[in-house]
């Protein structure tokens, strides 16, 4: 019985390796599934010594659990609701999705912070396994990533200064300085709107408001949810017109990566009907 749950255990840790495949934390999952091995090993021995029942059973639980290696998540903790620092820990919608997701997988989760442009890049080297970040569908992203399935919609919206009258929405930005986080939705559509010389981009959408309470541009272009949070811890912002479009938010993984992508596509879909995703979603985005 015990045999069976070592090699069980063993064999899940390296099934994941294999679906992890060409990304680099595929190394790191093999490594893992030594780990595990060991791990197992000594929870074994521990179990020999161990005479309470419930040990053994606490002991064999923890081996299993982390059997199926590490699933690291790329992300920019820069974006309250969505992903955001709390002290020392990244907290908000995206991680509690996906550490319900890992949950599913009989995955540890590993979240991975970095710049918003760096996140498709680390997809596509294999640095991350996928990439959460309350990100958009694009055609663009299409190219070098595969999308799973929506789990959100969304819009940008435009804040301004409370006291702004001359920008009332998005015709009326023209020759005016927009602010968005570098390489967001908001950056590629404030380019299209007012040329990529009235564009200032930021590492985050926290600076671009810094900068625009300063005056040093006119206006930010960002997605709902987030706006609406510096709209609260900011009096001197308003929003400026309706919001824009429809964006949808879905997780990227690297391209023709159909295992992991079949995987994520099935966890979401699980979590969707359970009513998971809605209860985070309401947790962090307290409706009106
Ligand atoms: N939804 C926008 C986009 O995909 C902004 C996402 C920014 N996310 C972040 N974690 N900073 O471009």
């Amino acid at each position: 019985m015990k045999m069976m749950k070592k090699a069980a255990a063993v064999l899940t840790a390296m099934t994941m390796a294999a679906v992890l495949g060409a990304c680099g934390s595929s190394e790191e999952a093999e490594t893992t599934a030594a780990t595990n091995a060991e791990t197992v090993t000594e929870a074994e021995t521990q179990e020999e010594a161990a005479d309470t029942e419930e040990e053994t059973t606490a002991e064999a639980a923890e081996a299993e659990e982390s059997a199926g290696g590490v699933i690291v998540m790329g992300t920019n903790a820069e974006f309250e609701p969505w992903e955001f620092h709390d002290g020392d820990d990244i907290v908000g919608i995206d991680p509690e999705i996906a550490q319900a997701i890992a949950d599913k997988m009989g995955m540890e989760l590993q979240i991975e912070d970095m710049a918003f442009d760096a996140i498709i890049p680390s997809v596509v080297s294999g640095k991350c396994d996928f990439a959460m970040a309350g990100m958009t569908v694009t055609d663009e992203r299409k190219v070098s990533v595969d999308f799973t399935d929506t789990y959100a919609e969304s819009s940008l919206v435009l804040l301004v200064q409370a006291d702004n009258t001359e920008i009332t929405g998005s015709d009326s930005l023209a020759d005016h300085k927009v602010g968005a986080q570098t390489g967001t939705t908001g950056d590629l559509t404030a380019t299209e709107l007012v040329g990529d010389e009235n564009v200032e981009r930021y590492n985050s959408f926290f600076e671009a408001v810094q900068s625009l309470k300063q005056g040093k541009i006119d206006a930010v272009l960002l997605d709902s949810a987030p706006a609406k949070v510096f709209l609260a811890q900011n009096e001197d912002l308003k929003q400026a017109g309706e919001p824009m479009n429809k964006e949808e938010y879905a997780i990227a993984v690297q391209k023709g990566n159909t295992e992991l992508l079949d995987q994520l596509n099935q966890a979401i879909d699980e979590l969707q009907e359970d009513g998971t995703i809605d209860e985070i979603m309401n947790k962090y985005i307290p409706a009106e």
